[in-house]
């Protein structure tokens, strides 16, 4: 058919591709079945990892009275997105090499208030026994070359569908607001490309990030003294 070169994967780059076309090329290739129901079974996965994600927010809210949770984001990766990162990778746009090499297809970003509740959390995932912790990425301990900073878990859990138990791996991110505010800002200047003094850009990014590690540090020392003056301890001081 005319025009169905557009579809040679070879030729086009994602900045082309939209979700449509990735859609067309999933026809064509008779696959749109399988991918849809691929995408319903890391949509399960990752309301699964939510839900329990959320019982241990509560969980901590009552037993600390306070929320160790700022807020929870959510997201599927966008077709065209899949499509862009296989691409990338080199790897051939099947369902089968989606599931097996794309790790953030449902991807959740749990942003926190302090940093000690980010490890909070991830242990209390850890002893779970249908969490099973594929990869640890910690990006607090050892922060990226640029200043990055986060918690980066890739996460398998069972789901259970009418007639399979099916194992989906999710990713899920942990950071302070402290350390999202700076990755937003960081992400979005990523697309300034042709930008006249980069090094030193690069350098006050580092440096901001290094100023937001110290922030995170001292609002949990300010907590830890307010709790420590909360306790019967105090009453004796
Ligand atoms: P991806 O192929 O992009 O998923 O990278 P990876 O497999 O090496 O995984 P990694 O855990 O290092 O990073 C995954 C995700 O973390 C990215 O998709 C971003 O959401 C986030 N991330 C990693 N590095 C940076 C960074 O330098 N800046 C910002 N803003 N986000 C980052
Ligand atoms: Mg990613």
């Amino acid at each position: 058919m005319a025009g169905d070169e557009k579809y040679d994967i070879g030729y086009y780059g994602t900045d082309y591709m939209t979700d449509e076309d990735v859609g067309r090329l999933l026809k064509i290739t008779e696959q749109a079945e399988k991918f849809e129901v691929m995408m319903m079974e890391f949509d399960c996965a990752m309301a699964k990892v939510r839900t329990k994600l959320e019982i241990l927010n509560k969980e901590m809210a009552l037993k600390n009275r306070r929320n160790p949770f700022e807020y929870i984001k959510y997201r599927l990766k966008s077709p065209r997105s899949i499509y862009g990162k296989l691409k990338v990778k080199g790897v051939p746009f099947t369902v089968e090499n989606i599931e097996n090499t794309i790790n953030d297809v449902a991807g959740i970003r749990v942003i926190c208030s302090f940093i000690d509740d980010i490890y909070g959390i991830r242990d209390s995932f850890d002893v779970q026994d249908d969490v099973e912790i594929l990869q640890e990425k910690d990006y607090i301990a050892s922060p990226k070359e640029n200043g990055y900073r986060s918690l980066h878990l890739i996460v398998r859990v069972p789901i259970f569908l009418s007639n399979e138990k099916k194992y989906m791996n999710v990713e899920v991110q942990f950071r302070t607001i402290a350390m999202d505010f700076w990755a937003s800002v960081e992400h979005k200047m990523k697309y300034k490309k042709e930008i006249s003094n980069a090094e030193i850009i690069v350098e006050e990014l580092r440096y901001s990030a290094d100023l937001i590690n110290q922030l995170d540090r001292r609002m949990l020392q300010i907590r830890e003294r307010i709790e420590r003056s909360d306790g019967p301890e105090a009453d004796r001081i």
